[in-house]
C-alpha cells in the first residue's frame, strides 16, 4: 500500500470517516456497456440519461425532431430550401433526417468530412471550403469520381485551373461552385468583375462544370438583435446578388445560390435569387446563439430549442459558493460564453480547467448539489463540442433510445 493510501487510511480512521456517503441508487453504465445493449441497434434495457457515464454527450429527439421540422416548414413558407452543414453535427443520421425532412443536400467544411458523409450513403454534398493542395484537391476528385452531387467551392482561376487538371486526369468532369467573399475576407473572391471572370473561366475549363455561387456571411450570424442582423446581412448579400445576376446576363449557369445560417434563417429568402441557406447550428442551438435575440423576442433566440447537452458529475461539494465536476475544456471546450447549466437559475458554469468544471452559486442560485449528483449543461458552441466525442446519446423523455456514432468526428483534414 502506498504511503499517500496509509496516511488516508489512518486519517480516516481517526476521524471516524464511517459516514462517508456513496451513491447506490444509481446503476450506472459505461459507454462500453452502453454499446453493448445497443449492439443490434435497438436498445436492451431502459436507460435513464441520468444512469450515464461522464461526461457524456445527449441529444433531445424531441427537440432535434422540432427544429429540423421548423426549419422545413420555414424555408418552404418562405420559397427557399435548406443545405445544412454537417460540420456542426458530423453525424451522418442527422444529416439522413435533415435530407428526409427534404432538405436539397448538406454542406461540409473538411474533405475528410465529405469522404465520411459519402461512406454513410449521402451523395448530395456540396463542400463549402476550397481544397488548395495536390492531396486535398486529388482527394475530392476522387470522392467526386464516385459521387455523382459532390459539388466542390473555388475562389481562385490557379485554383480552377488545378481542380479543372486533376478532374480530367481522373476522366470526369466535376461540379464547381464560385465562393464569393461577402466582405469578411475570410475565404472567396471578390464579387463583381473578379467573381464573373473567374465563372467564365471555369465555364470554359475542360475538367469543370459551372454550377453556381456560395456567398456565406458568417460575420452575421450571430449580431444581436433582429432588425440590426437583417440589415446588416441583407446589405452585405446585395454584391452577391449583383454577381449572381451578371452570371445570369452572361448565361453562365446559376442554379445554386447558396449562402446564410441559422443567424439569418427567417431573413435570407429576402436575398433575390438565393436557392438555399447552409444553416448549421439550429438542429442543436447553443449558448451563443441563445443570446441573439430573435424576431419575437430582442433578448432571447428561441426559434429552436436546445438540443445538445453535456451531461458531468459533482466531484467535490466541500466548499462554500461553489462546487467541481467532471467536465472541463476538454469535454465543454473553452468556447464562451460558457455552458449553461439546464433548467436552473442563479447558477453559472465554467470549463477553462483542463478536467474539470466549476459551478458557482449566486446569491439568488435556485439549489446547490452534492457529490456524485449529475448536472445537464446546454452546450456553449455545438460545432467544437460535437468534435470532441465519438458518440452521442439519442435521448426522449429522459431515456436512452438510440447511440449515435459521430462518425466525421476529428475529421479536420
Ligand atoms: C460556410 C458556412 N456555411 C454555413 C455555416 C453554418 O452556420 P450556422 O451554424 O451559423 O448555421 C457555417 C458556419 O460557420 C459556415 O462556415
Amino acid at each position: 500500500m502506498s504511503k499517500d493510501s496509509l496516511t488516508r487510511r489512518r486519517f480516516l480512521q481517526s476521524t471516524g470517516a464511517a459516514a462517508i456517503w456513496l451513491p447506490t441508487t444509481v446503476k450506472g453504465y459505461t459507454a462500453n456497456e452502453m454499446h453493448a445493449l445497443y449492439a443490434d441497434g435497438t436498445m436492451q434495457e431502459d436507460v435513464s440519461k441520468w444512469e450515464l457515464d461522464t461526461p457524456s454527450l445527449c441529444v433531445d429527439l424531441d427537440a432535434l425532431e422540432s427544429n429540423i421540422a421548423k426549419m422545413q416548414s420555414t424555408t418552404s413558407q418562405n420559397g427557399i430550401a435548406s443545405r445544412p452543414h454537417a460540420k456542426t453535427h458530423k453525424c451522418p443520421t442527422i444529416a439522413h433526417m435533415q435530407l428526409d425532412s427534404g432538405s436539397v443536400g448538406i454542406c461540409t467544411a473538411k474533405i475528410s468530412e465529405a469522404e465520411a458523409m459519402y461512406q454513410h450513403g449521402i451523395n448530395e454534398i456540396l463542400m463549402t471550403t476550397t481544397n488548395v493542395t495536390t492531396t486535398k484537391i486529388r482527394r475530392a476528385m476522387t470522392l467526386r469520381q464516385s459521387c455523382q452531387e459532390f459539388i466542390q467551392a473555388t475562389d481562385s482561376p490557379s485554383n480552377a485551373r488545378l481542380l479543372s487538371e486533376a478532374a480530367q486526369a481522373m476522366g470526369i468532369v466535376a461540379d464547381v461552385v464560385v465562393d464569393v467573399d461577402p466582405g469578411g475576407h475570410r475565404t472567396g473572391i471578390t464579387a463583381g468583375t473578379p467573381a464573373l471572370e473567374l465563372a467564365q473561366l471555369i465555364d470554359q475549363l475542360p475538367g469543370l462544370r459551372l454550377r453556381g455561387l456560395l456567398c456565406y456571411d458568417g460575420g452575421s450570424q450571430h449580431v444581436k438583435g433582429f432588425e440590426k442582423r437583417k440589415n446588416q446581412t441583407l446589405e452585405r448579400l446585395v454584391a452577391a446578388t449583383n454577381t449572381h445576376e451578371q452570371f445570369q446576363a452572361s448565361g453562365l449557369t446559376t442554379e445554386v445560390f447558396s449562402g446564410g445560417g441559422t443567424g439569418t434563417y427567417n431573413i435570407d429568402h429576402q436575398t433575390r435569387g438565393l436557392t438555399d441557406i447552409q444553416v448549421g447550428s439550429y438542429v442543436f442551438m447553443d449558448a451563443q446563439y441563445l443570446g441573439i435575440g430573435g424576431e419575437d423576442n430582442i433578448e432571447h433566440f428561441t426559434d429552436f430549442e436546445p438540443a445538445l447537452t453535456i451531461l458531468t458529475t459533482v466531484l467535490n461539494d466541500q466548499y462554500a459558493g461553489r462546487c467541481t465536476t467532471d467536465a472541463g475544456a476538454k469535454a465543454c471546450t473553452i468556447n464562451r460564453p460558457w455552458a449553461i447549466i439546464k433548467g436552473e437559475s442563479g447558477i453559472s458554469y465554467s470549463s477553462g480547467s483542463d478536467e474539470f468544471g466549476t459551478v458557482r452559486y449566486e446569491e439568488n442560485a435556485s439549489r446547490t448539489y452534492k457529490v456524485a449528483e449529475k448536472i445537464e449543461l446546454i452546450v456553449s458552441h455545438c460545432d467544437p463540442v460535437v468534435n470532441l466525442y465519438d458518440h452521442m446519446y439519442a435521448i426522449r423523455n429522459n431515456q436512452v433510445e438510440a447511440i449515435w456514432p459521430i462518425a466525421a468526428r476529428g475529421m479536420s483534414a
